[in-house]
């Protein structure tokens, strides 16, 4: 039977409209609510506590429309809120590591694998944690990547400027003989041409792309999906100057209204 009830997608911001392009071109039939937290990005820095509280509000906040899915777009987001998320909801969680990680095991040749992103997801380890839950055997580094981000927002993805900074930071990985390498961060698959030209031999894991077909494929199972027509909500915590921009240069899809609304605080 058809379940017309809207998906939850949250970030931290504007990047996980990363995640949210990828669902809407799969799933074109469902009804999307997307909630940036534009008032309290980054997460990146932030600590484990914070996160998983501001995860907790946006859930709490999201639930209320009769969600019928809630997908964890913010991988700091995932990192630190999952399990919690999951025991608290009713209704199934998923969030970005998991499929990345799949993926990313499927990939390398080399058994040495490379992770990138925040600071606070790659500290949290948890991208460790679910690779050695299946896999204890294998090589994994991990990379905090903190500029990538405003290289991004700043539009410079294709400077040398972004070419320079990924040679920075990635030489560690392919000097390790890492093969494949998973972008752990909403914006990094916007970095994906710097990252191919200047390291050819890398196998990128993009894990919107992963999380798009996990979910797509768990509508399925479940006999889930909507008969459309599908929708689009963007809503966000503060309208700020940038919130324009950055939803053009990470969501091609024509959704032109914004709307500013009020998450209100729990205390957990
Ligand atoms: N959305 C965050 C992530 O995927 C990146 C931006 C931030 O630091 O909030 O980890």
């Amino acid at each position: 039977m058809a379940d017309s009830r809207p998906i939850g997608v949250f970030d931290s911001g504007m990047g996980g409209l990363t995640v949210l392009s990828e669902l809407v071109r799969r799933l074109p039939n469902e009804r999307f609510i997307y909630l940036g937290d534009t008032a309290r990005v980054p997460y990146g820095s932030r600590s484990p506590r914070t996160v998983l509280r501001y995860s907790l509000e946006i859930a709490a906040f999201l639930g209320q429309s009769d969600i019928k899915m809630l997908v964890v777009a913010c991988n700091t987001a995932t990192a630190h809120a999952l399990p919690e998320l999951r025991a608290r909801m009713s209704i199934p969680v998923i969030g970005v590591i998991d499929p990345g990680v799949r993926a990313l095991l499927s990939r390398t040749k080399s058994r040495k694998v490379g992770v990138i992103g925040t600071r606070s997801t790659i500290k949290s380890g948890a991208y460790e944690t679910a690779i050695r839950g299946i896999d204890p055997g294998m090589d994994v580094t991990s990379l905090a990547c903190p500029l990538f981000v405003p290289i991004v927002e700043e539009g410079w993805m294709n400077k040398d400027f972004a070419r320079l900074a990924v040679r920075e930071y990635l030489t560690a990985l392919r000097d390790h003989g890492v093969d494949a390498v998973v972008l752990g961060c909403t914006h990094y698959p916007l970095l994906r041409r710097a990252i191919e030209s200047e390291f050819p031999s890398f196998t990128l894991v993009d894990s919107s792309v992963e999380i798009a077909d996990a979910v797509t494929a768990m509508i399925q199972e479940r006999d889930a999906a909507s008969a459309g027509p599908g929708s689009v909500r963007i809503l966000v915590t503060d309208v700020t100057e940038q919130v324009s921009d950055l939803k053009r240069l990470f969501f091609p899809h024509p959704v032109e209204t914004i709307e500013e609304v009020v998450v209100p605080e729990l205390h957990v």
